[in-house]
C-alpha cells in the first residue's frame, strides 16, 4: 500500500466539520492521562495490539497527537467511538485511525482526520503524509489526498505486528 500526500494549506474549513458532530451529539478531543488504559483497551479490543503501540506514542507526545471520538450514551456514560493519531511513529505521519464498526458512514473518521491534520498543520507542517492508508478513496475523498508513487512498504518495512 503505497502512502498518500495531503496539503496542509488546502484543509476543509474546521468549524463545518464542529458543527456537522456537534449536531450529531459527537465530541471530538484529546484524551486525558488517566484515559490512557482504557484508550489503548479499546483500540486493541477494536483494531490491533500494533495500532495501540502508535497510540501510546501519540498519547505520551507533548502536546499529545491523538484525538478521540465519544458520544454520551442512554445510560450516561460516554461511549468511545473511534480515534486518530498523527506524529505517531513518524514526524509529519497521520495515523493509525479508525472508528467502530457499528459507527462508520456518519462522518466520524472523517471528523477525526481533519482534526489531526489541523493538529499537524498547527505542528507547522505544510504537508502530511498518510502512511500505508488502507482505504485510499476514503482519503481522496475526506481530504484531497494523493498517492506517493513507489512509497512501499516505505517507512514500515520489515516491521514486527502484533
Ligand atoms: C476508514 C474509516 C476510519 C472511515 O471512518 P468513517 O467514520 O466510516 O468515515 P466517514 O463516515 O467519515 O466517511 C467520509 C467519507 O468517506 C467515505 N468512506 C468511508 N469509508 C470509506 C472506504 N472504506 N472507502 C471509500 N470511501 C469511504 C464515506 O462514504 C464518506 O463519503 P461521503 O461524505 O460522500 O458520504 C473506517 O472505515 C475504519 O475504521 N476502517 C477500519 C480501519 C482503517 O482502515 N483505518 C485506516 C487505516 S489507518
Amino acid at each position: 500500500m503505497p502512502d498518500m500526500l495531503v496539503k496542509l494549506y488546502d484543509l476543509p474549513p474546521i468549524g463545518e466539520v464542529e458543527r456537522e458532530m456537534a449536531e450529531k451529539n459527537i465530541v471530538i478531543r484529546k484524551p486525558i492521562g488517566p484515559e490512557n488504559y482504557y484508550v489503548m483497551n479499546w483500540i486493541t479490543e477494536h483494531f490491533s495490539r500494533t495500532w495501540a503501540s502508535e497510540a501510546e506514542n501519540a498519547f505520551f507526545n507533548n502536546p499529545k497527537t491523538i484525538y478521540i471520538a465519544c458520544r454520551e450514551g442512554n445510560d450516561g456514560k460516554n461511549k468511545m467511538l473511534g480515534f486518530a493519531c498523527y506524529d505517531a511513529t513518524v514526524r509529519g505521519f497521520f495515523g493509525p485511525t479508525g472508528v467502530a464498526e457499528d459507527e462508520r458512514r456518519q462522518g466520524i473518521g472523517r471528523a477525526l482526520l481533519i482534526y489531526s491534520l489541523y493538529g499537524l498543520r498547527d505542528l507547522g507542517y505544510g504537508y502530511a503524509i498518510i502512511g500505508s492508508p488502507g482505504p485510499i478513496d476514503f482519503y481522496k475523498k475526506s481530504c484531497g489526498a494523493t498517492v506517493i508513487e513507489g512509497s512501499e512498504p516505505g517507512v514500515y518495512k520489515g516491521m514486527f505486528y502484533s
